[in-house]
């Protein structure tokens, strides 16, 4: 097992239909034009030495190790840049090459320690390989010249080490953080002898720009930068190949493994999300599945103020069940529901909304995704027809503009923002309409051309004076909307549109945004070509957030951006299974495949797969279960993988909620916040251990693999098979693979989906049937799913959050790049490292006024609660905006926000919060303090 386990030919795959005929040591080879001779001989199974080439960069040809000769060129070539040429005849064995690769490597050896083996990368090395390729039997040259053998090591990362005696300034770590990650950390400073890779400028690698997403540690061919997982636990022994559990993007990984112990993960070449790319998240902090805070037996108390006491799983499940039944006996069927997980598999989603509508026989059932990307699921139905985003990542490398819209890709989806940053070095233009100055606007080598700092809450407004624009400076696509969408829908939108009172003079009042900076915008957007609008949690959670989501799919449909790559209207999925959460059928209207529950027909295939009778009415909603907890009418309640006392609005109401419980079960990995009011504790298993699939934000149905038997002795599928079965419905399957068929049968998008066709395809996006049998890369290219594309009037309405005097200023939330959401997983990795705790940004002026310091603990006090966060100065926000994240339970930052919602899908208005802050001498509550406040495990040291 190595580094180079996954297939490596050199140089990248040149894209391109005409290819040309070599002989390659006399064997014919045809590939594509333009393809290396490195690659073209590999990809004929004959190995070329090289070190400083490798398939995921561009070539650079300065180690001069693969000299091949070229009959009828003079010298000895460099194979990793010489294009093959149609008839070409290469020989890549010859003595002459033999005798100069052999010098070249000598010349390496003589630099580099002879300390093989007690080397970490022992086996793990190009150098070491290419060295035994060459035939290097003895080094000539003494060590005693002038050398780097004294060169020091940087141990700042927590991941991963550099050893600069082990160097041998190939260069592939500086190219690999240009070229593939895009952050430029890395240089090679000095010339010839005296050339050296430093981060930034000549920094550690933790004082310099690094983003630490490993791509140079991939990169680099010998042990200068290295896993510290592989120093510690030695070189992998086997892999197995699953999914990244932390964001929508969805990367595949391989898992390598030394007997059972994860030694590192290895972003996967052939992953369709990522092409062998990752973050600091997937590729570094997975230690968290095995942190001594996993609660790995289930337990259950009487009341919440008792101690925990640890049980079987029977006990525990008949427990529950006991319970659960005696609600609904003493309350109505209607008394008790549940909330699936977005980070869950689809299989183990499926089965928990299954538990619910066939055990508890209602369809009080609902999705954290209620919380983030409900208004997605609901603007895109209405104007395409189905609940998902348009495009595949790779679709991105063909769009001429590119609008980023209330998302923080560099943050939040980092592989994806790597091939936008990657698209926008060769040329594209990017628009960032973002209450925040993000990374994008301005980063080494992009520029936004135009960012539209808008007001937090005016999203509409903007969007409607983008559409203006397009409608009155004649630069609607017409054909496009004869052609594919509704007639009479596109009147009524192209009159209301046209409105003056929709003019980007009209609503620069209140978006802030000047209006020539919007029509400049919207000219580069209708114009373009190929024309994408990305989007995350910045469109969907306002009060306005379906609206805005249904004005961007108009504003698209209006120039013709939809169905062809380049183009479309794409959410940066929040979770890894938000999107495959929403399809299983998470929401109390609809059944899996976003199909009404009051539909009949639907019903029917379900009934008769499952054996029940399903209500045909819809069920609660995350924010009625509360209300209805608190009014005494919902008393019994599942509660998947969320931890909805930290990551829900208004906490102090769902502490209320949850408080007046008479059963919650929370089935996690870690008793969090909302385990506080659990009378049962299931445990859950970390993605390592599941065996399932997740669906990203490209509606790409990858595995995941268990890498290791379930901590707990169950998987999360069968405990809500064994609950079901103890509430007097019998459920089980052999095994995950079973579940999927289920939804296969019973699901016409995933129709053609199978555990035995992802092992075979490695990922498949649904649509995947009958008529699309390998899946759809790209929805609406010959129609929408709903037949004609539908145009909706999107009138703004400002929030009713408003400023006042008493808080005057807006607080918007977003995410970092080293912690992910409620941080329970990060939090217990040393990405801390990065980012310890949730701090509020707030303008100069806006701290001049109040008295703030950087760095100084200030109360934040909106209309419902009050926290305390430490303040930085900053001027990423504009005046009267302040930012913060929420990945600290301590901070609270949603103790503050309010209850407002989306007007259709109740998604919360976390995105506008009127507040006011003020300098405290508290200081922040700390995770210590909030761990205390547990009660403890009976037994438990
Ligand atoms: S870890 Fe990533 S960001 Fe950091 S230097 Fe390496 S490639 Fe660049
Ligand atoms: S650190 Fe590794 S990849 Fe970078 S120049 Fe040195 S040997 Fe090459
Ligand atoms: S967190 Fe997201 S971008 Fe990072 S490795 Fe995981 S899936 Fe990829
Ligand atoms: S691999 Fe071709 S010059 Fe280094």
């Amino acid at each position: 097992m190595s580094k180079v386990s996954q297939v490596d030919l050199g140089t990248p795959a040149v894209p391109g239909k005409e290819s040309v005929n070599v002989v390659v040591d006399g064997m014919p080879v045809n590939v594509p034009a333009g393809t290396s001779v490195l690659r073209a001989a590999a990809t004929a199974g004959v190995t070329i030495p090289r070190l400083c080439a490798t398939d995921s960069l561009e070539p650079f040809g300065s180690c001069r190790l693969c000299l091949v000769e070229v009959d009828g060129r003079p010298g000895t070539p460099a194979s990793c840049t010489t294009p093959c040429t149609p008839g070409m005849t290469v020989r890549t064995q010859t003595a002459r090459l033999d005798r100069l690769r052999r010098g070249v490597m000598e010349l390496y050896i003589s630099d580099h320690p002879l300390d093989c083996l007690t080397c970490p990368a022992n086996g793990d090395c190009e150098l070491q390989d290419m060295a035994g390729v060459v035939g290097l039997r003895d080094v000539r040259y003494g060590m005693d010249g002038a050398n780097h053998l004294d060169g020091a090591t940087d141990d700042s990362n927590p991941y991963f080490s550099f050893d600069d005696s082990k160097c041998i300034a190939c260069s592939r770590c500086v190219r690999a953080c240009g070229e593939v990650q895009g952050t430029f950390a890395l240089t090679i400073s000095g010339r010839g002898f005296d050339s050296r890779v430093s981060a930034g400028a000549g920094e550690s690698f933790m004082g310099s720009e690094c983003v630490s997403c490993g791509a140079c540690v991939q990169a680099c061919p010998t042990s200068t930068l290295q896993e510290k997982t592989v120093i510690a636990l030695g070189v992998p022994t086997r892999s197995v190949k699953t999914t990244c559990a932390y964001c929508g993007v969805g990367c595949s990984f391989v898992a390598e493994l030394r007997g059972d112990q994860v030694v590192r993960m290895v972003p996967d070449k052939d992953g369709g999300a990522n092409a062998g790319h990752s973050c600091v998240k997937g590729r570094f902090a997975w230690g968290y599945a095995s942190h001594r805070d996993r609660q790995l037996e289930p337990m259950v108390r009487e009341r919440i103020t008792d101690p925990w006491r640890v049980v079987s799983w029977d006990e525990a499940i008949a427990h529950a069940a006991d319970g659960l039944r005696r609600i609904q006996a003493e309350h109505g069927v209607g008394a008790i529901g549940g909330i699936t997980s977005s980070r869950c598999t689809n299989e183990e989603v499926f089965v928990v909304q299954k538990m619910i509508r066939a055990a508890f026989g209602n369809n009080n059932v609902d999705t954290c995704a209620r919380v983030c990307h409900s208004p997605t699921g609901y603007g895109l139905k209405q104007t395409f027809g189905t609940s998902a985003g348009t495009q595949d990542f790779e679709s991105v490398a063909h769009a001429d503009v590119v609008v980023v819209i209330g998302a923080n890709p560099t943050d939040g989806h980092p592989v994806f923002a790597s091939r936008l940053k990657r698209r926008l070095r060769q040329g594209a233009q990017l628009v960032v309409v973002d209450p925040r100055r993000i990374d994008l606007v301005r980063s080494p080598h992009v520029e936004a051309a135009e960012h539209l700092q808008l007001q937090p809450g005016t999203n509409v407004a903007i969007v409607n004076a983008l559409a203006h624009v397009v409608v009155t400076e004649g630069l609607v696509d017409r054909e496009f909307v004869a052609e594919r969408c509704e007639v009479d829908s596109f009147a009524e939108w192209e009159s209301f549109i046209a409105l003056p009172e929709n003019s980007p003079e009209a609503t620069a009042e209140v978006t802030g945004v000047p209006a020539d900076a919007v029509r400049r915008a919207a000219r580069l957007y209708a114009t373009a070509g190929n024309a994408a609008i990305y989007y995350g949690l910045g469109v969907t959670e306002h009060s306005q957030g379906s609206t805005m989501v249904m004005g961007m799919a108009n504003l698209a449909m209006a120039t013709g951006n939809i169905g062809r790559p380049g183009v479309g209207v794409n959410p940066l999925r929040g979770q890894n299974n938000v999107q495959g959460s929403c399809d299983m059928g998470s929401f109390p209207h609809e059944l899996p495949g976003y199909r009404h529950v009051g539909d009949a027909g639907v019903r029917a295939v379900f009934d008769a797969v499952w054996g029940t009778t399903i209500d045909p009415e819809p069920g609660l909603r995350i924010p009625n279960m509360f209300d209805a907890a608190i009014a005494g009418r919902y008393l019994g309640m599942f509660i998947q993988g969320e931890d909805i006392a930290q990551s829900d609005p208004n906490v102090a109401h769902v502490k209320a909620a949850l408080g007046s419980l008479e059963l919650l079960v929370v089935q996690d990995l870690f008793l969090n916040e909302t385990a506080k009011f659990a009378h049962v504790f299931l445990p859950g298993t970390s993605f390592l251990e599941k065996d399932g699939t997740f669906t990203n934000a490209e509606r790409r149905i990858n595995r995941v693999r268990p890498v290791m038997a379930a901590k707990s002795g169950k998987q999360e599928w069968q405990v809500a098979c064994e609950l079901a079965t103890a509430m007097g419905y019998p459920m089980d399957y052999p095994s995950s693979s079973q579940i999927m068929d289920e939804i296969a049968a019973t699901t016409p998008t995933f129709a053609g989906v199978s555990f035995d066709r992802l092992d075979a395809e490695g990922s498949v996006q649904w649509p995947c049937n009958d008529a699309a049998p390998h899946g759809t890369r790209i929805m609406h290219v010959d129609g929408f799913v709903r037949g004609k594309g539908h145009f909706v009037d999107t009138p703004f309405v400002p929030t009713d959050e408003r400023t006042n005097r008493k808080f005057p200023l807006i607080l918007t939330t977003g995410r970092i790049l080293s912690q992910y959401n409620v941080g329970a997983q990060t939090r217990r990795t040393p990405n801390v490292q990065w980012h310890h705790e949730d701090v509020v940004e707030i303008h100069v002026h806006d701290a001049e006024t109040r008295g703030i310091a950087d760095g100084q603990p200030v109360t934040i006090t909106s209309r419902v609660g009050e926290t305390v966060l430490r303040a930085r100065i900053s001027d990423r926000v504009p005046q009267g905006v302040v930012y913060t994240t929420f990945h600290y339970p301590g901070s609270g930052a949603n103790v503050v926000t309010t209850e407002y919602s989306d007007w259709a899908t109740n998604c919360p208005e976390y995105k506008v919060t009127a507040v006011e802050l003020a300098p405290t001498s508290r200081p922040p509550v700390t995770e210590a303090e909030m761990r205390a406040e547990h009660q403890p495990v009976a037994g438990r040291s």
